[in-house]
């Protein structure tokens, strides 16, 4: 392959992305790539520029819905090699984009770092997490967040720091192409008594959320001062099904695929519930997930 030389072992081409999504549907991508360095980002970086083709960037897919057509042009994930590294410091953990946000609660807990804990059930990367500042009732990534390192689509890199970086409900200011990497704020504490939270959080979690199944979390976002799960619930939607694709009886905002799902399954899904809780409650829900 001309075009990637000397990149072939971290690129794969007509490559099936289902497996690399939570939802684990939609089609294929030309090239995935999966840098191990910043440096050989910037190479991939370089020669997508210089031949115009479009990159994406992938982090846990686990907030990701791929069309059944599949993606054009090229994937990046950052999940190996220094990008899935992790440390603590003095002050904190510094983490690559590729680490997992489950696996570093799990670490803090046993080194006694208090911070992230209320991310706790949270799928995905720090990547991933950063660029939608995930969370829920229980925190959000933004709060612990000191400062992030980028690459622009130039190829460039900068890290941010905590003054100028703004997060919100399911968003940052940041519109670099690529989180490389973060460096999160923790204070010492106990790890009994962070054990003791992240417990709880997750039995909650357990006995709302659907959890032994496939989905990618919740699908929307929540309306101002509204649970979309629980409008969805209201409107009479549970259990609502197209194809291989159902709403989930334990909570409204997740959808559930089968393995024999399509993407154009969910999509249509989406659709029925937007209508319904429209016209029922005058309310029209946002999408939380991505729609590649
Ligand atoms: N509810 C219903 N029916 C449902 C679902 C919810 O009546 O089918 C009611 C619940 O009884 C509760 C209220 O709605 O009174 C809120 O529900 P829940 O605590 O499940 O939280 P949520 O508002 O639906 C969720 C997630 C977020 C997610 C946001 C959307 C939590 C615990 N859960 O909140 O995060 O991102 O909506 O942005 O915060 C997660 O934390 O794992 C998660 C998916």
């Amino acid at each position: 392959m001309k075009l990637f030389a000397g990149l072939e072992d971290i690129l794969k081409t007509d490559e099936p992305l289902a497996p690399y999504t939570w939802f684990g549907i939609g089609g294929r991508v030309d090239y995935l790539l999966e840098p191990k360095t910043p440096a050989q980002l910037q190479e991939v970086v370089r020669r997508c520029r210089e031949n115009d083709i479009p990159v994406r960037v992938m982090g846990g897919g686990a907030n990701l819905l791929i069309d059944d057509a599949g993606v054009k042009g090229a994937v990046v994930r950052l999940c190996a090699g220094e990008f899935r590294e992790s440390e603590f410091t003095e002050t904190g953990l510094r983490a690559g984009a590729g680490a997992e946000m489950r696996r570093l609660v799990l670490r803090c807990v046993r080194e006694g770092r208090s911070g992230l804990e209320g991310l706790t059930g949270i799928p995905g990367t720090v990547g991933g997490c950063v660029r939608m500042n995930a969370g829920g009732a229980f925190g959000d990534i933004g709060n612990t967040v000191e400062s992030v390192t980028v690459m622009n689509s130039e190829g460039e890199t900068f890290t941010r720091y905590r003054a100028d970086l703004a997060f919100a409900y399911r968003s940052t200011n940041i519109t670099a192409k690529f989180i490389l990497g973060a460096e999160f704020r923790l204070e010492e504490d106990d790890p009994q008594r962070i054990l003791k939270q992240v417990k709880q959080i997750w039995i909650y979690k357990k006995n709302t959320q659907p959890l032994a199944s496939r989905s990618a979390g919740c699908i929307f976002k929540n309306p101002r001062g509204m649970s979309a799960g629980a409008l969805i619930d209201e409107a009479g939607l549970k259990g609502k099904r197209v194809g291989g694709a159902y709403v989930s009886e334990k909570h409204g905002n997740f959808i559930i695929t089968e393995p024999s799902a399509r993407a154009s399954d969910v999509l249509k899904l989406i659709n029925i519930i937007r209508e319904t809780v429209y016209k029922r409650m005058e309310v029209y829900l946002e999408l939380e997930i991505e729609v590649w």
